[in-house]
This record gives C-alpha cells, structure tokens and sequence, in this order.
C-alpha cells in the first residue's frame, strides 16, 4: 500500500489571507494556519518565508513539437519548461505532425503528458482537417474522447474562411468548446510578413505584417460569437486597434476572450534591426504604442489572460536569414518572471491579479476543473510558490527546452518561480527540477 504524502509549505504568503502555513495530504490542501508545532507524518517542508504562494499556472497556448520534431520539443522537455516557469496545467496547440485532429491523436497527447508526469498537458483540438482551413476536424469525436478536448484552434494558420469559422463556432456550443482564433487575413498578411508592417519594415526591406490584418479577422469573429452564441477566443493579440474591438465586444455582451504573449508586452519591433530571427514571431512584435495598449488592456481585464505562445524551434529552421526562419519565441520559462517586472514592477497588476490572468482565467476558458482555484482546504493542490523579489538575468544555456530561441536571453527580470506543487508534489524546487 502507498504511503499518502504530506508537504508541509511553512509562511507562505497567501496573496490577501497573508502569511500562513499549508498542510497538503493525499494532492489536497489539508490545513491552512498556524502549523507551529508541525503536524505529525510530514515527509517533506518547504520553507515558504518571503514568497508568495499562487494558484499554479495554467498556459493556454504551448507548442510542444510532439509527434512529429521531437528535435525542437518534446512533451516531455515542454512539461519541464512549463514546471519551471511554475506551470501546472498547460495546452498543446495541434500543429504537430501528425495534426491533433482526431481522438487518437489528442488522447496520445494526454497519454504523453501523464507519462511525463510534471504538469498536466491537455491538448487543443484543431478546427481544420490537417489545418488546411477546409473541413472540420472530428470535432464531437475529441470533445467526447478520453482527452475531453474543450479548445479547438489551427493555430499558427488562421481559420480564414467565414463559413468555416462559423460551422465551427456552431459546432462547438453543443459541448461548451471555444475556437481560439490565430487572426490573421492571409491576403492582407500573408506567409512572407515577417515584420510590423511601418517606416522600419520598408528600411529593413521585409514583408510588413499590417495590424489591420489581426484586426479585421478580430471583428469578424466577434459579429460571429455574437451571431451564433458560442466562444471565441482571440489568440496573442498584438495591435491596440484589436484590443479596441474586443472593448466593443465585452461591452455588447459578446462571448470573448483574449491572450496577450509576455513578447507582446515587453519586447518591440526595433529589436529586428539586426535581422535576429531570434525576434521573429507571428504576430511580430511591434511599435511601443501597441505595447502599452496590450498592458493597459490586460490591466483593465480587456485581455483577459496571459498565454506564452511558447514556440519552441530547431536550429536548422531558426538560423536563416531573418526572412526564411521560422517564426516563434520560448516562453515557457520566463512568462512569469516577465508579466511581474512589467506588470507588477509597474504598478498595473497586483499578485492577486497575477492569480487571475495566469491561472484562475485561463482555467476557466479551457475548463479545467482541477486548476485555477482558491488556496482553500478541500482543494486540489497546484501552487506556484515565487520569490517577487530575486533579480534573475536568463541565460538561453540553462533552460530544460530542447530550443534555444530564447529572446529573454541576456535579460535581468525582477521576479521569480521558486517551487511548482502539482497535486501535491513538488515537481520544482529552489528554481530547479525537484
Ligand atoms: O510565432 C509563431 N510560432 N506563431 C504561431 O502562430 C505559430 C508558432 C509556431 O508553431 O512556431
């Protein structure tokens, strides 16, 4: 017979119910107080004193490479990112080879995940048969799968055809699902643009990326939300023109909900002057004006979550002229250290509203039951434990992706992820794999 194991988290602070010890037994939280004299059968403590204690991240958008460039990621090395960045539940964007568009592949992908063990990996179903834009995926067959698929998306392509998107989002209702849209007008930005499309595009001479061409697919698909009733969800929303419409759309009573990446929130399309492809992403980053749109927006609860897009690549598709690499940011890692230097270190967010747009939020949109919750005793115990005040500078060597594209590299960022609990078992302590 198993041994039920009790973690002991000792002067956490718990963001609004201020400092208190956790008792953890059996993945739930068992006692929350004053545990001085230490409770009887502890196997394990952590000393919590100075850190504060979140509900355990949850990253609607993640791609993690597996099946299909196990060179660039694997479920198992993307779990380990995503525990480090204090992550206990993440999704699995479909664009792997095969594509995540049948049940066998999305139940493969959970089955993966559990192998691996360090977070729970749930995959997104894809809206399109091989993301081709033209026929719908076995949508009812992987929502009623083992993998209990709730988020469809082609990300990376966008659903560009408004029938299509429309069949999906009527689609999807019949079992609560939600269409997470990569809004991109293909005629508008199409697969060359590589840069916001502005004064720097035309010196540099790459194909601009208009923000008008999120922007346009962006009210389109809330006239669709409203028109059928069901869930959108707009993916890494780059451009204040977007975040316009979906202040509209909130304000009408229209079902939709937003991502920022932290790339959008930090880092600008100057960094592309030296045709780095390390900074090429879709959407590309963009003007400064847009930044402090997206911040103000996920301050204000416009956007509603973070979502890394976490994008791992081989070098062999990143190390090409900036035009021809492939686009794409890791992200795992360093998501929460950058939403709390620039969204903490500001002002615009407290923990409290950490909580919510790194976990609580994301949780909800993709139904996940288990994540999300209140540190409270009954609950299931996925905690992020971080020290607000370490100083980290990121060394793109030290990280457990198999990827190196990392733009945070080189960077000091104020706040970090100390431990990640998953259910009651640490998977990272002190800053490192437990
Ligand atoms: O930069 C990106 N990379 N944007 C996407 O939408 C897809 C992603 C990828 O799969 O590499």
């Amino acid at each position: 017979m198993s041994h039920v194991m009790n973690l002991l988290i000792k002067g956490a602070d718990l963001v609004g119910a201020g400092r208190q010890d956790l008792l953890i037994s059996g993945g739930l939280i068992a006692e929350i107080g004053t545990l001085d004299a230490g409770p009887a059968g502890v196997d394990q403590t952590i000393e919590a004193d100075g850190l504060i204690a979140l509900p355990g991240l949850v990253d609607l958008h993640t791609h993690l490479r597996e099946p299909g460039r196990e060179d660039a990621e694997t479920i198992a090395s993307g779990s380990a990112a995503a525990a480090i960045g204090g992550f206990t539940a993440i999704l699995a964007m479909a664009n792997t080879t095969p594509v995540t568009d049948t049940a066998e592949a999305a139940e493969r992908v959970l089955d993966l995940g559990r192998l691996a063990g360090l977070v729970d990996v749930q995959p997104v179903g894809a809206v399109t048969k091989g993301l081709a834009g033209e026929e719908l995926a076995e949508l009812g067959l992987m929502a009623h799968s083992r993998a209990n698929v709730r988020v469809f998306s082609d990300d990376g392509h966008c659903v560009a055809d408004a029938r299509v998107m429309r069949r999906v989002l009527e689609y999807v209702r019949a079992f609560d699902g939600v269409v997470s849209q990569h809004a991109q007008d293909p005629k508008l930005a199409d697969g060359r643009a590589c840069c916001h499309e502005g004064e720097l595009s035309g010196r540099l001479g790459l194909p601009g990326w208009p923000g008008i061409a999120e922007e346009i697919i962006v009210a389109r698909d809330v006239m669709l939300a409203r028109h059928t009733g069901s869930r959108v969800h707009v993916a890494h929303v780059s451009t204040a023109g977007s975040v316009e419409v979906i202040r509209w759309a909130k304000a009408q009573g229209i079902a939709v909900t937003a991502e920022v990446t932290p790339h959008h929130l930090m880092l600008t399309t100057d960094l592309v002057t030296g045709y780095d492809p390390t900074f090429k992403v879709n959407p590309p980053l963009r003007p400064i004006e847009d930044v402090e749109a997206l911040r103000a927006a996920l301050a204000d609860g416009t956007i509603d979550i973070v979502a890394t897009d976490h994008a791992p690549h081989a070098r062999h598709d990143k190390e090409h002229a900036f035009i021809d690499a492939s686009p794409g940011m890791l992200g795992l890692e360093t998501a929460l250290s950058v939403v709390s230097d620039v969204m903490v270190g500001s002002g615009l967010l407290d923990w409290a509203g950490v909580a919510q747009v790194m976990s609580v939020r994301p949780a909800r949109i993709a139904g996940l039951s288990g994540h999300g919750r209140p540190i409270a005793v009954g609950e299931p115990a996925n905690l992020t434990l971080i020290d607000p005040a370490a100083t980290v500078t990121v060394d793109r060597e030290a990280s457990v992706s198999l990827s190196r594209n990392n733009p945070w590299h080189g960077r000091r960022l104020t706040g970090a992820v100390q431990a990640t609990v998953l259910r009651g078992v640490p998977t990272v302590l002190k800053g490192a794999l437990a």
